[in-house]
C-alpha cells in the first residue's frame, strides 16, 4: 500500500491509501474513491476527461506520447498534466500529490 494525496481546488489535500499490487490506474483509484471524474472513454487515452495535474512527484510529471496526442487537442495543458488512466500505481509513487482537473458536479 502507498498513500497518495488528492488536492482539491481550495488546496485541501486528502490522503488515499492505494494498493500497488493490483495494476490499477490512477483513474480507477479516483473513481473508486468517489472523485467524480467522467473518464468517458474508460481508460483508452481518447477523451481527456481523466486529466490530472501532478503537483508533487517530479518523476511522474512527464506525459507519454500517447497522452500528448490527446493534450495537443486541449486548449490548456498545465505543467505536470497527465491522463490518470495512463498512470499505473507503483510503490515509487508514495506521497505524490495530484489535482484532478475535470470533475463532474
Ligand atoms: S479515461 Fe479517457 S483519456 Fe483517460
Amino acid at each position: 500500500m502507498i498513500t497518495i494525496f488528492v488536492e482539491e481546488k481550495n488546496g485541501t489535500r486528502t490522503p488515499i491509501e492505494v494498493p500497488t499490487d493490483m495494476n490499477l490506474s490512477l483513474m480507477e483509484i479516483l473513481k473508486a474513491s468517489e472523485y467524480s471524474i467522467p473518464a468517458t472513454c474508460g481508460g483508452m487515452a481518447l477523451c481527456a476527461t481523466c486529466h490530472v495535474q501532478v503537483v508533487e512527484g517530479e518523476a511522474f510529471k512527464q506525459a507519454t506520447e500517447t497522452e500528448w496526442d490527446m493534450f495537443d487537442t486541449l486548449p490548456a495543458v498545465p505543467e505536470g498534466s497527465r491522463l490518470a488512466c495512463q498512470i499505473r500505481l507503483t510503490d515509487e509513487m508514495e506521497g505524490i500529490v495530484i489535482r484532478p482537473l475535470v470533475l463532474e458536479d
